[in-house]
């Protein structure tokens, strides 16, 4: 399942790191976030490397709807009840800034990237509450309107508009900007003591470190597993549905996500926890065919041009933590927790951590820090405490038996073996792969995706292909079976 954007853009290949090297940053992971960051370092005179497990751009960047806005859903009121007015302005105007900066960048470096000018709206059934975000929108400072019409096919009251935000290709821009910079991939990171960094092929020894691998991989310091869940969410990138102005997101839940690019209508939804369903019980699949017949019904005429899914990670108060990893730590920096919203989130990290590591001050750091409490985050931590627990013990309880002999082909199955438990997936020519269903990163039991084919861990999102291959952390293995 390749993104839209995976299919309309060639990368160009850089090399492996291949000997011991020194440098003032190293940055690991050279997704969006991870190559502006080394792009904004450069920039102020600091050498800075990356290093990137496989391609840069090949993790969430290319599965992203790459909208660049400051609008994160219905926040603004929400935002100023639960953390105050100053610490919601930090939030809108690194968020605003960010938008901005894309926009110079993309123009004075001039990168051909299907840069956009665009306005982003969340729509809502709920009239009062979109006059009240509105509201709460223009008193942080946001060119914000309540409009009645939207120019999308759902039922609604209307929208609440962020003028002047903007929407791109990813993978083109990332694809430019990353050859002014040294980056080297097929480089996965195998071990971090203190200032050094253990790769296959060479160490690199770093003045400062910026973890920016979607889920940071060290459990200790940080632990953030213990602060932040993963969800998924799909997309489907539609033709012949017409074409709509500016980039639209509904409010709650169930609701779906609108941009058009190019003759494509980009179409989203269907986000639930990974591994688990919108209930909390066993992810059963489904999602695209329930996306699909949400397209059916919304543009009757259009046809399917592609299909892909997304992962976020989500922090317990919906801020990402940007800043020192720990306290413990002071050369080490981390950017995580971007929700859905990896485009702004990206380049507000590479603006404080740039301040950060360039010793700027940076009026907008204290809301992004990953030191700060937040009251919401002790319920969070319990309740993905007692997942992981439940995920643990799970694997000593007994489960309905369920031979390999027994599996249709494209299923998947946790089998009884004589060794215990497996993972067993049969492929539509009849192979079968057996894996390990115990998750390396803490040991929870996998379950099976059927719409990904994959196998996924409930408690902090690691998944893995059906051959037992790595495809997301926090993890750093994959699950070949003994
Ligand atoms: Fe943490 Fe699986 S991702 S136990």
């Amino acid at each position: 399942m390749e993104s839209i954007w995976s299919k309309t853009c060639d990368m160009k290949k850089r090399q492996a790191l291949d000997r011991e090297i020194e440098t003032e940053v190293a940055v690991i992971g050279g997704g969006m976030a991870g190559i502006l960051t080394a792009y904004q370092l450069e920039r102020s005179g600091v050498r800075t490397v990356v290093l990137e497990a496989e391609r840069a751009g090949g993790g969430q960047t290319k599965n992203t709807t790459a909208k660049i806005t400051s609008q994160h859903g219905m926040f603004c009121r929400d935002f100023i009840e639960k953390k105050g007015k100053d610490a919601a302005r930090q939030y809108v105007r690194a968020n605003q800034a960010a938008v901005e900066e894309y926009k110079r960048i993309i123009r004075e470096e001039k990168i051909d990237c299907d840069l956009e000018e665009t306005d982003s709206y969340v729509y809502s059934q709920d009239g009062e509450r979109l006059k009240s975000e509105a509201g709460a929108a223009l008193e942080l400072g946001i060119e914000a309107s309540y409009e009645h019409q939207v120019d999308i096919p759902a039922v609604c009251a209307g929208a609440v508009k962020f003028a002047r935000q903007a929407q791109f290709h990813p993978l083109k821009f990332i694809d430019a900007l990353s050859g002014q910079l040294t980056v080297y991939e097929d480089t996965p990171v195998k071990e971090v003591e203190e200032n050094i960094i253990r790769t296959p092929g060479g160490s690199v020894r770093a003045g400062k470190i910026v973890f920016a691998t979607h889920f940071p991989f060290i459990n200790f310091p940080g632990m953030y597993f213990a602060r932040m869940h993963q969800e998924r969410s799909y997309v489907l990138a539609l033709e012949n549905a017409g074409t709509i102005n500016g980039m639209y997101i509904g409010d709650g839940e169930d609701a779906l996500s609108f941009r058009q690019f190019d003759r494509y209508l980009l179409l989203g939804g269907e986000g639930h926890r990974t591994g688990e369903d919108k209930e909390g019980g066993k992810y059963e699949g489904g999602s695209y065919e329930r996306l699909r017949s949400a397209a059916r019904e919304l543009y009757p005429q259009s046809r399917e041009t592609a299909c892909w899914s997304a992962q976020d990670c989500v922090t317990a108060d919906r801020v990402p933590f940007i800043g020192r990893y720990a306290s413990d730590r002071p050369d080490w920096f981390v950017a995580t927790g971007f929700q859905k919203w990896g485009m702004s989130s990206s380049m507000v990290s590479a603006m404080l951590l740039r301040d950060m590591i360039c010793g700027t001050e940076n009026p907008c750091a204290e809301v992004f820090a990953p030191s700060r409490f937040s009251a919401e985050e002790l319920p969070q931590i319990m309740k993905d405490g007692g997942k992981a627990v439940k995920g643990l013990t799970k694997r000593f309880f007994h489960i309905p038996e369920e031979t390999a002999s027994q599996l249709q082909p494209g299923q998947g199955a946790v089998v009884e073996t004589k060794n215990g438990k497996a993972g067993v997936y049969k492929t539509e020519d009849q192979k079968i792969y057996k894996v390990d269903i115990v998750c390396p990163h803490l040991g929870c039991e996998l379950t099976w995706n059927p719409d990904e084919k994959s196998w996924d861990c409930p408690c902090h999102g690691s998944r893995f292909d059906y051959k037992g291959n790595l495809l997301e952390g926090p993890a750093q293995e994959g699950i070949h079976y003994e």
